[in-house]
């Protein structure tokens, strides 16, 4: 089953001279449990595409399917549901709050949801346990290292197992240990929850090893597909 179905997607930014073509035409497929990194240079529209399957967004013209939800006519209140419900975000930025505990963090698409206090408690230990932070449930952000903290945030996007995750270059603010950690981390939950990952990332060699499939996107188009695994 398709979880993904993209349509000659595209998405222009701005007006005028200040036209920014971002995505010219994207066609996408991704099946259910799919791994898939999209490689591409600074520029070539990967956070783009990503904002649009996350619903932040809609593209310009083009179809999008994700989970039976059409993105490009969902109004804000099926946009709504769709982030809350479908997909999980990772952030190259980790996108944490200062000052709150990692327990907080994860706890906080659950207390949107209205869940029991205890619930939510129980669920985000369980989530951090399972990202090997079970040590550090009190920890604020300053007082934990890049890698953890990035950590927290695939908890924080997975404790309401949605069934598509969604990362923007989430190794991009990490050393090359903590980025094959992370990447490790997305594999494991991958297989283990048998969810279908989109990774955004411009290493090749992340991409080889973490991801079923990969493929090129460049100056908003994709223009080459490659099994990898
Ligand atoms: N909100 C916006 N308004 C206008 N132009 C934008 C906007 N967001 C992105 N762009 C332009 O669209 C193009 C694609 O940007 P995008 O952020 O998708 O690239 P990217 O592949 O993620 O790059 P990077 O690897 O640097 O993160 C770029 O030319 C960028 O300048
Ligand atoms: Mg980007």
């Amino acid at each position: 089953m398709s979880v993904i179905e993209l349509r000659d997607v595209q998405k222009l930014y701005g007006e005028g001279s200040a036209r920014v073509a971002a995505l010219r035409g994207v066609d996408l497929t991704v099946e259910e449990g799919e791994f898939l990194a999209i490689l591409g240079r600074s520029g070539s529209g990967k956070s783009t595409l990503l904002h649009l399957l996350a619903g932040l967004d809609r593209p310009t013209t083009g179809t999008m399917r994700v989970l039976g939800h059409d993105l490009a006519n969902a109004g804000p209140k099926e946009l709504a549901t769709y982030r809350r419900e479908a997909i999980g975000i990772v952030f190259q930025s980790f996108q944490l709050l200062p000052g709150r505990s990692a327990r907080d963090q994860v706890e906080l698409p659950l207390a949107l949801d209205g869940l029991p206090r205890a619930e939510r408690a129980k669920l985000a230990a369980a989530a951090l346990t399972e990202v090997g932070l079970g040590g550090r449930l009190d920890h604020t952000p300053a007082q934990l290292s890049g890698g953890e903290q990035q950590r927290v945030a695939v908890a924080r996007a997975l404790v309401r197992r949605p069934p598509v995750l969604l990362c923007d270059e989430p190794t991009g603010n990490l050393d090359s240990a903590n980025a094959d950690a992370v990447v490790e981390l997305l594999v494991r939950l991958q297989r283990e929850r048998r969810c279908t990952v989109v990774m955004i990332t411009h290493e090749p060699d992340l991409a080889e090893r973490a991801a079923s499939r990969s493929v090129r996107i460049e100056d908003g188009r994709i223009v080459e597909g490659r099994v990898v695994a």
